[in-house]
């Protein structure tokens, strides 16, 4: 692929390129490759894990479109690549946000124009700041009755900070709005030495990785309500039971589950 126009170290591997590569997307480099071989190596069902959350928000956006949903602000984005919402549901005004520079600056230039679609930097643990930017006003105008999405990231954030977005975002948005939110669990307790190699990598990137127990998870998605689907394995919601082998839980228990919640 070109070299992209901004500033970028492209002999550094970015997690969100690495991610990319990861889903078969051609946003990356040489050493955004190897950093994900050598993962694959540590653990190999991590390409079939990240192919299963960017389904999941495929098929999330597309359901949420097929509600009438037709705004959306999605929370740490990564690339807009492989199916992302604005690809999915092209007429849906859109807002990504992501804290990772790289992400933003790239994501801009892989989005070009699109009128629908506004790329902003920010942490999103600064959830207050993200919900006051100018950019909310600026393609929502007065709308708050949104979809919003909190997919691949609650592995990165502490129970604390989930528990401050899952407030802020419930009392900004209006009535029928709904959040799709994925997590990353695993048995509690169990590891291995790849595993914990495994988590040592991103420990070392700076972005440590917590893995909650499912029971945890329905804590702290309050005050949304969890709508009567449940709960459930990616798998199922996309009908993929048999995708998953025993061999791929990594012998540490891995399961990702997916849920929509509601204000009602
Ligand atoms: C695993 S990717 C998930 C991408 C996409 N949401 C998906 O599900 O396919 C995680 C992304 O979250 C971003 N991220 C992690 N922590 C963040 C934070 N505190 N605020 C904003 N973005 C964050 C990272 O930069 C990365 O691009």
């Amino acid at each position: 692929m070109a070299e992209p126009k901004a500033a970028m170290d492209i002999n550094i591997p970015n997690a969100a390129r690495v991610y990319d590569y990861s889903l078969g997307g051609s946003h990356n480099f040489e050493a955004d490759r190897q950093a994900a071989e050598y993962m694959f190596t540590l653990v190999p069902s991590t390409r079939k894990w990240v192919r299963l959350l960017r389904m999941f928000l495929h098929d999330a956006a597309q359901e949420l479109s097929d509600q009438g949903f037709d705004m959306f602000l999605d929370l740490a984005s990564g690339l807009p690549t492989v199916e992302h919402i604005h690809s999915t549901v092209p007429n849906a005004k859109v807002i990504y946000v992501d804290n990772d520079p790289v992400v933003v600056n790239y994501g801009k230039e892989i989005l070009g124009d699109n009128p629908h679609v506004r790329f902003l930097e920010e942490d999103i643990r600064n959830i207050d700041a993200v919900l006051s930017s100018p950019v909310i006003q600026e393609v929502f105008g007065n709308h708050r009755r949104v979809a919003i999405g909190l997919n691949g990231v609650t592995v990165f954030l502490s129970d604390e900070e989930i528990q401050r977005i899952m407030r802020a975002t419930y009392d900004w948005a209006a009535s029928g709005s709904k959040m799709f939110v994925t997590w990353e669990t695993q048995a509690e307790g169990a590891m291995t030495p790849q595993w914990g190699q495994f988590l040592g990598m991103f420990d070392q990137m700076g972005s440590p990785m917590h893995l909650i127990p499912e029971a945890k998870a329905r804590e702290l998605v309050k005050p949304w309500h969890v709508d009567e689907r449940d709960f459930r394995p990616i798998t199922e919601w996309l009908g993929l039971k048999d995708y998953i082998t025993e061999q791929d839980r990594e012998g540490v228990g891995l399961e990702f589950y997916g849920v929509y919640l509601t204000k009602p």
